[in-house]
C-alpha cells in the first residue's frame, strides 16, 4: 500500500467502502491473534484452579492449534460452498461459544472443549479473513488490504498481552479467556453490513449481485474486471480438492505449502508463545520480562505496518527475501549468544535485542506475505480448498513447534534450538529465492492465467 493509500485510509476518502469492509473483515485476524496470544498469561492461573497432569496442560495450550487445523481443514470447502460472508458469521458465533465455554468452564474437560471450539473458529478465521479481503479489494491495493488481516493478528496478540497484564493481579483467567467474546460480537454484527465477495457471487451464477458489489467497491474498471472473472469461471471444470492435484497447479501448491511450513518452523511462535520464559533465561527479572514481551508484541505490530506500506510498492518477493534473510542472521546471533557462558549483563541485552530484531524481520516478510500470497496464487475454482490445505499445513507446523519447543530447549539446549530454527530459515530463504512468484499489482485472473499457461512462477 502506498503512502497515498495510507493517507486515504486515514482520511476516509478514495474507495472508502472497501476500506471499511476490509477493516471489519480483518477482525477475523484480531480474534485469531487474541485467542492464540491470551493463553500464555491465562495458563499461569489456570494451573492454580485445577489439578492437571503435564499431558493435560499440553492439551489445554495446544488444543486451540489442533482445533485450528481441523477448522482450516473444513473451512476452505465451507467458504467455497456457503460463501465467504456466511462462514465469517459462523466463525464469529463459534468464537463466541468457545470463549464463553472457557470462561465458565467448571471442569478441565469443559475447558479443553472450549479451547478446541475456539480453535475451530481460529481455523475458519485464518482462511476466510484473507480470502474475503483479497476478493473484494481492487488489485492496486490488494496487498496492503489483505495484509490488514495480519496487522490485526499482531494487534490481537498485543492486545492479549495487555489483557493478561490487566487481569494478572486478580489471577482472573476466566475474564482473560472470556474477553474474546467482545470482538466476536463486533464481527458478527459487522458482517451483516458487509457484501458477499463478488468473485464468489459470480461463480454461483449471481452475476447482477457481483456487478453491484464491484460497483460499490471500485471507482473504475468494473466491466473489465467482470469480464476477467467471467473468463476464469468459464474455463473451469468441476471444483474440489481433487483439482488441486492438476499438474498446472502444482507450482502454486508447492509455494503455498512451503511458505506455510517455513512460516512456522523458523520459530516465530517459540518467541510469541514463550517470550517471557526465554527472556527470563537471559537474566531479566519477571516484571522486566513481561515488559519486554509487550515490547516484542509492539514491534510485531509496528513492523507489520511497515510491511503493509511497502508490499504493493516493493513487491512480495523482495520483502520475503529481506525478511527471511534477516531471520537467518538474527537466529545465528541468538544461537551464538545462548551458547556463550554468562548470559546476563551485556550478552543478555544482545539476546533481547536480537529477539526483537528476529520478530521485526518476521513481521516484514513471512508474517504478512505468506497469508497474502496464498490468497493470490490459487485459481478461483479451488481457492477456498487450496487455502484450506495450505492453512492446515500451517497450523500443523505451528502445533509441532509449540509442542516441541520446551522439549527441545530442555533436551538439546536453547542455543541448539535457535541454530535449528536458523538452519530452517536458511533453507526457507533458498526456497523463496527459487520458487516464490511476484504477484504485485496483477489481477487474480492474470495470475491464474499464467499458471494455466504453465509459466514458471519464479519468473
Ligand atoms: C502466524 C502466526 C503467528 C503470528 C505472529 C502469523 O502470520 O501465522 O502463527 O503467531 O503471525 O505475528
Amino acid at each position: 500500500m502506498s503512502t497515498a493509500t495510507i493517507r486515504n485510509v486515514l482520511r476516509g476518502d478514495g474507495d472508502r467502502f472497501v476500506y471499511v469492509v476490509s477493516a471489519l473483515a480483518a477482525l477475523n485476524g484480531l480474534l485469531f491473534g487474541f485467542d492464540t496470544g491470551i493463553i500464555s498469561g491465562a495458563f499461569l492461573f489456570i494451573q492454580d484452579s485445577f489439578v492437571m497432569s503435564p499431558l493435560v496442560e499440553g492439551i489445554i495450550v495446544s488444543g486451540a492449534m489442533a482445533g485450528a487445523a481441523a477448522g482450516a481443514a473444513v473451512g476452505g470447502q465451507l467458504a467455497d460452498r456457503l460463501g465467504r460472508r456466511r462462514l465469517i458469521l459462523i466463525a464469529a458465533i463459534v468464537f463466541f461459544v468457545g470463549s464463553f465455554t472457557m470462561a465458565v468452564a467448571p471442569t478441565v474437560p469443559v475447558l479443553v472443549a472450549g479451547r478446541l471450539i475456539d480453535g475451530v473458529a481460529i481455523g475458519f478465521a485464518s482462511i476466510v479473513g484473507p480470502l474475503y479481503i483479497s476478493e473484494i479489494a481492487p488489485p492496486h491495493i490488494r496487498g496492503g488490504l489483505t495484509s490488514l488481516n495480519q496487522l490485526m493478528v499482531t494487534t490481537g496478540i498485543l492486545l492479549s498481552y495487555f489483557v493478561n497484564y490487566a487481569f494478572a493481579d486478580a489471577g482472573a483467567w476466566r475474564w482473560m479467556l472470556g474477553a474474546g467474546m467482545v470482538p466476536a460480537v463486533v464481527l458478527a454484527i459487522g458482517i451483516l453490513k458487509m457484501p458477499e465477495s463478488p468473485r464468489w457471487l459470480f461463480e454461483h451464477g449471481r452475476k447482477d449481485e457481483a456487478r453491484a458489489v464491484l460497483k460499490r467497491t471500485r471507482s473504475s474498471g468494473v466491466d473489465q474486471e467482470l469480464d476477467e472473472i467471467e473468463e476464469t469461471v468459464e474455463t473451469q471444470s468441476e471444483t474440489g480438492v481433487r483439482d488441486l492435484l492438476a499438474p498446472w497447479l502444482r507450482p502454486a501448491l508447492v509455494v503455498g505449502l512451503g511458505l506455510a511450513v517455513f512460516q512456522q518452523i523458523t520459530g516465530i511462535n517459540a518467541v510469541i508463545y514463550y517470550a517471557p520464559t526465554i527472556l527470563e533465561s537471559t537474566g531479566l527479572g519477571s516484571v522486566a520480562s513481561i515488559l519486554a514481551t509487550v515490547g516484542i508484541g509492539t514491534i510485531n505490530v509496528v513492523m507489520t505496518v511497515v510491511a503493509i506500506m511497502l508490499v504493493d510498492r516493493v513487491g512480495r518477493r523482495r520483502l520475503l527475501l529481506v525478511g527471511v534473510g534477516g531471520m537467518v542472521a538474527t537466529l545465528a546471533i541468538l544461537g551464538t549468544v545462548f551458547y556463550l557462558p554468562g548470559l546476563s549483563g551485556g550478552l543478555g541485552i544482545i539476546a533481547t535485542i536480537s529477539l526483537m530484531l528476529f520478530v521485526s524481520f518476521f513481521a516484514i516478510g513471512l508474517g504478512p506475505v505468506f497469508w497474502l500470497l496464498i490468497s493470490e496464487i490459487y485459481p478461483l475454482s479451488v481457492r477456498g480448498s487450496a487455502m484450506g490445505v495450505v492453512t492446515v499445513a500451517n497450523w500443523g507446523a505451528n502445533l509441532l513447534v509449540s509442542l516441541t519447543f520446551p522439549v527441545l530447549t530442555d533436551g538439546v539446549g536453547t542455543s541448539a534450538t535457535f541454530w535449528l530454527f536458523g538452519l530452517c530459515s536458511l533453507v526457507g530463504l533458498l526456497f523463496v529465492y527459487r520458487y516464490v512468484p511476484e504477484t504485485k499489482g496483477r489481477t487474480l485472473e492474470a495470475i491464474e492465467d499464467d499458471l494455466r499457461q504453465n509459466i514458471s512462477l519464479a519468473d
